[in-house]
């Protein structure tokens, strides 16, 4: 009995240790000397939008207990430096793979190089890092950010043709990948039609409650736009609300453009609030899963797999679609 009680209380010291370390064990099993799990260190950049909640749940069925893996999973909160310190501390742990997916592009080269030293590999997942050396880290795995805002370009082009527009250009994190390549193919857009200009451009960190913000900020200083380009779904959420509690009808008064294609914006477009959604997939769970797979089995995984994402008008949503999407 003391034995049972001892070891609940350590349970609950170690879970609140864990806590303030937002790192969680996503199996509160210890490990044992003769436990085979494979371990994994997953550096999470934060709980920013619906698409990085839907890739965590991804991420954490892939990697479960009942699949074979012990995951640790940390939170960044959107902070470069947090994230580094979470790797230091997998490296430290020993575990046996690290996975992350970068908050931003750059200052990637020290800590890899400790993973590198420490002979731990690490996989990149969704945005990428900008390092010289491509050894330091064994592969990556996202979709293609310039290429879905190339898309979005080629639609605007085609849907207004020679009509002067001004654009609301809502960026992501500044620095990650998903705002680099958007905003790169926006810019290339711009230089390509000169009635294309900018009524505004400003981050909304990839949260709803930014792209509210910016966008109300924008209806109450009397900024005129007719296309709002949100880098993500929740940023046009935000769009949304703002525009409809100043009385205004989006999707008419001013045309949407969002990217990842949830649930919830392929309804909204459903309903003619936003005008077209570029699809990026978050539910690279599986696919992490058989790159570890195939480094277990002394194989070498591709260095970079790219998945393909979709695009969605209004005309292209069915119900059939919205009952299958799976984020
Ligand atoms: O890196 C992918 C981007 O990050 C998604 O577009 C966005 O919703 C998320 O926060």
């Amino acid at each position: 009995m003391k034995k049972a009680v001892l070891a609940a209380w350590m349970l609950v010291f170690a879970l609140i240790l864990s806590g303030c370390a937002k790192t969680t064990p996503a199996s509160s099993n210890q490990p044992s000397s003769n436990d085979k799990r494979i371990v994994v260190g997953f550096s999470q950049i934060g709980s920013e939008s619906n698409w990085r909640r839907a890739n965590t749940v991804s991420m954490t069925q892939a990697l479960s207990e009942e699949n074979g893996y012990r995951l640790i999973f940390n939170d960044a909160q959107q902070s470069k430096d947090k994230q580094f310190r979470a790797i230091r501390d997998f490296i430290k742990q020993g575990v046996d793979y690290i996975v992350v997916a970068p908050v931003t592009e750059q200052d990637w080269e020290d800590v890899l190089t400790e993973a590198k030293n420490a002979g731990i590999p690490v996989i990149i997942v969704d945005r990428m890092i900008n390092v010289k050396d491509d050894s330091l880290f064994t592969c990556w795995v996202g979709t293609n950010s310039a290429k879905e805002g190339a898309i979005a370009v080629q639609w605007m082009d085609s849907t207004f043709g020679d009509t002067p527009l001004k654009i609301a250009h809502l960026q992501g994190t500044m620095g990650s990948t998903a705002q680099l390549g958007r905003t790169s193919s926006l810019d290339e857009g711009l230089a390509e039609h000169p009635q294309w200009t900018l009524a505004f451009r400003g981050s909304g960190d990839f949260t709803q409650a930014q792209g509210k913000k910016l966008v109300a900020e924008l209806l109450e200083d009397g900024v005129a736009f007719d296309v709002i380009y949100a880098e993500n779904d929740d940023m046009a959420y935000g769009a949304v609300e703002a525009m409809e509690a100043a009385g205004l009808a989006p999707g008419q008064d001013a045309t949407i453009i969002s990217f990842d294609g949830n649930r919830r914006a392929l309804e909204l477009a459903m309903e003619g609030k936003i005008n077209y959604v570029l699809e990026c997939n978050p539910l690279h769970g599986p696919r992490v899963r058989s790159v570890i797979e195939q480094l277990e089995a002394g194989e070498k995984p591709q260095k970079f797999t790219y998945v393909d994402g979709t695009s969605f008008d209004q005309a292209s949503i069915t119900q059939e679609l919205l009952d299958s999407r799976e984020y």
